[in-house]
Order: C-alpha cells, then sequence, then structure tokens
C-alpha cells in the first residue's frame, strides 16, 4: 500500500486560522508564519480549504476565478511562498477541488448569462419552469428550492447556494476545464486535492421529480447521490491528470455508502486514495442531515461503536481505505458534539484524539481541535454561515418548529461553531489578529489557547505532539489488522492493532463516568496514555472518565 495513507493532515479554514496584516480575516501570510508549529504536531500535509477568488457566499466554496488567490488572503507569489516553505518542513499542501459548481460570478457562468447562443449554457443546467414553478421539486442542500430563476420562466440548477451552479458534467469541456485546473496548481508544486461533494457531479438524467406524488421539496438523494457517471467522469478526469502527475486525493463523499466508497477509494486501484464519509458526524441526525434533529443529542456510544465497526471492518475485508476525522468546517466542534466541554474538557479531548489516531485509515485533524476549543454561542445577529441561516428558515417554515427551538437547533448545529478564530494566546482577540475579527471570537480564549498550552506537559496540545509522533512512529495504527475486543461494552471503546511486528491495544473510556471492565491479558506495558495516575493492570479494571490507554502487548 502507499506509503502516503501513513499521514497527518491537518486542515486549514483559512479566513479564522491566522491573520497577518491586521484586517481580522485570516491569510496566508498567517499560515506561513504557523508552519513551525504545525511541524511540531508532525503534520505530513496541510488541506488548505478554498483560497480562490470567491465571492464569499459559502466562504470559498462559490469560486469565481481557479486560477487566483482571494485577495483577502494574498496574492499568487505569496501562494508559491507558503509551497516552498511548506516543503522545506516536509509539508505539501493540499487544495481544495469545488467542482460540482462554480459561482455565479465565473467567467463560464456570465457568458452564459448573456447570450442564449452561448457555448457556455451548456455548461450548466439551464432549464424552463413547469406549470409556473421550478422544473423539478428538488430541495436544495441548504434548504429551499434546488433552483434559481434567471428570467421570466427560466431556472439554473443550484443545489446548494443561489450562488453556487451547478456544473453538467456531460459536457466533455467542463471536464477538460476541471482538469485543466488541477494542473494549473500541481505543476505549481501542491500535493493533491481534495475533493468537494464528488460523488455527486452526475444528476439523473432528465433531471426528474423526486416523490412526485409529495407536496414540497424532495431531498433528490438516490438521483444525485453517487450515480454511475460521477465514477466515470472522475475517472476520466483523473486519468488526464495522472499522465503528468502523482498526487494525494481526498474525495468528500455526501451521504457515502459503502458500496459507493469501495468504488472510489478500493487499495488495489483508487480513484481517490481515500473518501470521507459522515455516519458519525450524523449519529443524531435523522434522514435529512444535519437540521433533521430528531434525535438531537439522544445518541449511544453503543451506537457510536456499531458506526466504528461497520466501516473498520468493511475496509478492511473488502479492501478500500477511508479518512479519519472528527472535526472539519462543517460540523460543530467534537469536543462539543461528542466529548465534555465542560468539566472533562481537556480528558475527552485526549481521548477522542486517541481514537482518531488509532483507527485504521488516514488521520485528519482541524485547526485548533489539537487545544481542545468548544463551541461558541452565537447570537443571531453574528451569525456568517449560509447554511445556518438558510435552515433558519427552513425549520420553521418546513418542519414547523417555533422560532425559539429552531435558533437553538442552529446554534448546536452552525458550521460557525467550528469557524471561530483559532485562539493563539490570551492576548487582545486571542493572537489571531490586532483588530477585530471577522466572526465573533470564542471568549474562552482567554483560557483556551496555544501559548497557555505550549508549556504545560499535560496539555492538550502537547497530548497531541506525542499522539502524531507516535503515530508516525508505529505503522501498525494505519495498516494494521483492526480486531475490536469489548464489543458489547456501553462506555468503552477497545481493539487490537496487529501486524508482523507489533501488537496494540487501545482501550478508551468514552463517557463522563469511571468504568469497570474485565481484561484477560493483563500483561503488557503501557505506551500512550491520556492519565497519568492509571491504575496498575489487573483483570478487574477500572478506569477513570475519559482515560485512554494504548498498550504494547506481545506477539506470541
Ligand atoms: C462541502 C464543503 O465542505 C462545504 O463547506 C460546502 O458548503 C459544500 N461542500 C458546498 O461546496
Ligand atoms: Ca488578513
Amino acid at each position: 500500500m502507499k506509503k502516503e495513507l501513513a499521514s497527518i493532515v491537518y486542515q486549514i479554514w483559512p479566513r479564522s486560522f491566522k491573520d497577518s496584516n491586521g484586517d481580522g480575516i485570516g491569510d496566508l501570510g498567517g499560515i506561513i508564519e504557523k508552519l513551525d508549529y504545525l511541524q511540531t504536531l508532525n503534520v505530513d500535509y496541510i488541506w488548505l480549504s478554498p483560497v480562490y477568488v470567491s465571492g464569499n457566499v459559502d466562504y470559498g466554496y462559490d469560486i469565481d476565478d481557479y486560477y487566483n488567490i482571494q485577495p483577502e488572503y494574498g496574492t499568487l507569489e505569496q501562494f508559491d511562498n507558503l509551497l516552498s516553505e511548506a516543503k522545506k518542513r516536509g509539508i505539501g499542501i493540499i487544495m481544495d477541488m469545488v467542482a460540482n459548481h462554480t459561482s455565479s460570478s465565473h467567467e463560464w457562468f456570465k457568458q452564459a448569462l448573456e447570450s442564449p447562443d452561448s457555448p457556455y449554457r451548456d455548461y450548466y443546467f439551464f432549464r424552463k419552469g413547469k406549470n409556473g414553478k421550478e422544473p423539478n421539486n428538488w430541495i436544495s442542500l441548504f434548504g429551499g428550492s434546488g433552483w434559481t430563476k434567471v428570467s421570466e420562466n427560466e431556472y439554473v440548477l443550484t443545489m446548494f447556494a443561489p450562488q453556487q451552479v451547478d456544473l453538467n458534467w456531460e459536457n466533455p469541456n467542463v471536464r477538460d476545464g476541471i482538469a485543466d485546473i488541477m494542473k494549473f496548481w500541481l505543476r505549481r508544486g501542491v500535493a493533491g486535492f481534495r475533493y468537494d461533494v464528488i460523488n455527486i457531479i452526475s444528476k439523473k438524467a432528465g433531471l426528474p421529480d423526486k416523490n412526485p406524488h409529495k407536496k414540497g421539496y424532495q431531498f433528490a438523494d438516490d438521483y444525485i447521490n453517487s450515480l454511475p457517471r460521477a465514477f466515470d467522469f472522475m475517472e476520466e478526469v483523473m486519468g488526464k491528470v495522472r499522465e503528468e502527475f502523482e498526487l494525494f486525493t481526498v474525495g468528500e463523499g455526501m451521504l457515502l455508502t459503502q458500496e459507493a466508497a469501495m468504488r472510489y477509494s478500493r487499495c488495489d486501484d483508487p480513484l481517490f486514495d481515500m473518501m470521507f464519509q459522515f455516519d458519525l458526524a450524523l449519529i443524531d441526525c435523522g434522514p435529512l442531515g444535519k437540521y433533521d434533529f430528531r434525535k438531537f443529542y439522544h445518541w449511544t456510544i453503543k451506537e457510536f461503536k456499531t458506526i466504528v465497526r461497520k466501516w473498520q471492518m468493511d475496509m478492511q475485508n473488502r479492501n478500500y481505505w477511508m479518512a479519519n476525522y472528527l472535526s472539519n468546517h462543517d460540523q460543530p466542534r467534537h469536543i462539543s458534539h461528542y466529548g465534555n466541554d465542560k468539566k472533562y474538557r481537556v480528558e475527552s479531548a485526549k481521548a477522542w484524539a486517541m481514537f482518531n489516531f488509532t483507527l485504521r485509515g488516514t488521520p485528519f485533524l482541524y485547526q485548533g481541535e489539537e487545544i481542545g476549543m468548544t463551541d461558541c454561542k452565537l447570537e443571531m445577529d453574528e451569525w456568517k454561515d449560509i447554511e445556518a441561516i438558510t435552515d433558519y428558515k427552513v425549520l420553521q417554515t418546513m418542519m414547523k418548529l417555533p422560532a425559539f427551538i429552531a435558533r437553538k437547533v442552529i446554534q448546536k448545529k452552525t458550521r460557525d461553531n467550528a469557524r471561530t478564530p483559532v485562539q493563539w494566546s490570551d492576548a487582545a482577540f486571542a493572537g489571531f489578529s490586532t483588530v477585530k475579527p471577522w466572526i465573533k471570537l470564542n471568549p474562552n480564549y482567554l483560557d483556551i489557547n496555544v501559548e497557555n498550552q505550549e508549556n504545560d506537559s499535560q496539555s492538550v496540545l502537547n497530548f497531541y505532539r506525542n499522539l502524531t509522533g507516535f503515530y508516525k512512529a508505529h505503522p501498525v495504527l494505519t495498516f494494521g489488522r483492526w480486531t475490536e475486543i469489548l464489543s458489547d461494552h456501553p462506555q468503552i471503546i477497545a481493539y487490537v492493532r496487529e501486524d508482523d511486528s507489533e501488537k496494540l491495544q487501545i482501550i478508551i473510556n468514552l463517557s463522563s463516568k469511571p468504568v469497570t471492565f474485565s481484561l484477560d491479558e493483563i500483561e503488557g506495558k503501557d505506551v500512550l496514555t491520556t492519565h497519568t495516575d492509571g491504575a496498575p493492570w489487573n483483570h478487574k479494571m477500572v478506569f477513570a472518565p475519559y482515560e485512554g490507554r494504548i498498550r504494547e502487548l506481545s506477539k506470541h
């Protein structure tokens, strides 16, 4: 298997990482300043959320120009500088490839709008309305209709915001256009790409109504999700790119099934080296996704383990590869979501980190998680996230929620939770900037910040450093067999990772209560632990809340 799979990837959402020129907005200069810091976390790659020219409706995921850098973030020259400074430190840069849609200010779309005869019309899905309504009943993934009106009785398909226009991948010029963009950045020296919602680039032929007998907008689900042509299109494009370049690739799969994962990232012939799936992130949601809150915050560790087992076993048995993560720019902070962001913030941050770095697959971490950043309560007039703002209305109109409950749901789930500035120190504006940042700063920065944790050997930050170092030194954690133990235990997740030369046992209490469990094997030595005062190994064991240990067992 490709050795790059044993890498650590750190995701940067640039707007909130570090501001270097005092305008309250994170930028490339800020990233360059922090490369030494990232090196201390044993990072191999940085996945950079979009830094291309964008109108910021969806903060970079609505791209106006794929061939230039957003002026707020810097220049192409600075980008080249970032590449070479990162390279000096053994770090590769992975760009975000947003290929399902361009923004409505992109040149292709502007040309398409200008004239009905423009060849660019066929780059998108322009359709006439039906009986005074949208061409079909698909719901946008940000809520509301999946169509945006462009003239009297004419619409264009926009599956996210109205300013994000879906590309028609049936058109070979679209495919070549995307391949050219990738080549441009690879020529500059980027290491690879993360492919945004890449399994929805093909839409069901004819764009028919979904559930035509039902009222209201319908989730198009199997009409857009992992269709065979999405795979074929990308295979063609990647084929062209790979003729010239070797690259690191990770695809984002929306509602990815295991069947689809197996096609996209099979180890023997991968289209992408690995895929992301969202089952854990959506553990407390209904079938309509993140704001479908019917089980809101009532999930059990047993359910969590079932999801983990399902993916770990399947990727192992059927030989495909996945990216593991707990946080990203689209989800609330994982300490607040799965862990305990109050009494056991430090302990739960360490426990969940240990979990993420000991699974089969390639571990990703997201800016700020290495210091245990938490959700931040934003009042309505502080919301920046278009998804949250749109869904606040949808929850009230379509799901008939009273406004105050809708507001609470949004506050729990909004992507803004993950997008508050990284807390570098307890200085003014958390050392993120010298002026008020573009988005609310989490007031807990006085307590939770990088500087505080630098010199504390027991800090979350230093735990991440030890853990990532340990991960790099033990390839068994990447490639070894994953075998679960204590599978019925309601609070503990535990497994063994084993290859020809090593056998590591990982036992983690994922709950805020002490636990007891029985063990057959009590020989072996702890090699990494979340707590310094753990009890000696015994047939009857007690673990403190969020205690986790990696133990080396002898191979007999
Ligand atoms: C997934 C990205 O991660 C998210 O931030 C974005 O809003 C959508 N794709 C649309 O590009
Ligand atoms: Ca700036």
